[in-house]
């Protein structure tokens, strides 16, 4: 059975298919509106979501399908002491699919282990966050044209953004893509992703502390919010939250072509004047999340019925 625990899942073939079949949805969204007619998607949350949760409920009811599920850890069973695994197998009986965001690492590769539907990891803790991935990809392949030959600066929380280690992580597969990473030195890339993803790779990348210094020479600035969730002191997080705002002062020194992402939620790091720039295209982003989910959802539950009748 396939699930989502890590971009890496899908190969570079498999990933152009899936953007692919999601830019045919968002062009002709009629087409896919009985696709997972009879389906149930369960989206079991157990860390706050407002985008992701919602996006893949929207995903599904857009398909036809219907949905259930928990936002919270609190109004789950999880409240009484019940495993993700147990969950998981229940669920297995209620639902086709199932959407899975917890605070724990490797949580939702616990309950793939356990399931009998496909799972997607919808964010686990500090890891990964493998369809916000999607999500970004498909954003600069249809607003860039291309995922290789490109400079990406990546600024903010990179120890504790999970979103940034799921996006290096697929990024690298693309030819000539360089990095600029961009953060207070509380804050820089966990070694993991250094050693076992950059280096490994040969990726060439440099590390600074000011943003104003590399702005000339980015292709996409991706922002991102310091994540006050994983800091063990609230003191730390107030000195650091603040470290960059990016500002119309600041986009003066970019590229006419440069573009801005940020998965959301902003907190202060990104100017609300900021917004009306052509360039400023994280609200079209998080569009385009319900597209990609979509082409997702179908995809694992085609995959599904393929090993099914193959049995
Ligand atoms: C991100 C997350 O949950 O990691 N949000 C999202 O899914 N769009 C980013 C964040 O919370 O900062």
């Amino acid at each position: 059975m396939r699930h989502l625990m890590s971009p890496l899942d899908f190969s570079v073939e498999e990933l152009e298919e899936l953007m692919n079949l999601a830019e045919d949805i968002r062009n002709n969204p009629g087409k896919y509106a009985h696709a997972c007619e009879g389906k149930i998607l369960a989206t079991c949350f157990y860390e706050p979501s407002t985008r992701t949760r919602l996006s893949f409920e929207s995903a599904m009811l857009r398909l036809g399908g219907q949905i259930l599920g928990f936002a919270s850890a609190d109004s789950s069973s999880a409240a009484k002491g019940e495993s993700v695994s147990d969950t998981i197998r229940v669920i297995s009986g209620y639902a086709d699919i199932c959407a899975m965001r917890h605070p724990k690492e490797g949580a939702p590769m616990v309950a793939a282990a356990r399931s009998g539907i496909p799972v997607i990891n919808a964010g686990d803790g500090g890891h990964q966050h493998p369809t916000q991935t999607l999500t970004d990809l498909l954003t600069i392949h249809s607003l860039k044209g291309h995922l290789d030959n490109l400079t990406i600066g990546l600024c903010g929380d990179l120890k504790f953004g999970r979103t940034v280690h799921s996006l290096i992580k697929a990024l690298v597969r693309y030819p000539n893509v360089k990095f600029i990473f961009i953060s207070p030195q509380e804050l820089t890339l966990p070694g993991y992703i250094r050693d076992d993803v950059l280096q490994k790779n040969n990726i060439s990348f440099t590390e600074v502390r000011h943003l104003e210094e590399v702005m000339p020479e980015l292709d996409l600035l991706y922002m991102t919010r310091v994540q006050r969730e994983r800091f063990f002191n609230e003191e730390d997080y107030v000195r650091l939250k603040d470290f960059y705002i990016l500002d119309k002062a600041k986009m003066k020194l970019a590229r006419e072509d440069m573009l801005v992402l940020h998965p959301l939620p902003r907190v202060n790091e990104i100017s609300v004047e900021v917004d009306d720039d052509p360039r400023a295209v994280y609200f079209k982003q998080a569009k385009y999340g319900v597209y990609i989910r979509m082409a997702l959802i179908v995809t694992l539950l085609a995959m599904k019925e393929k090993e099914e009748s193959s049995c």
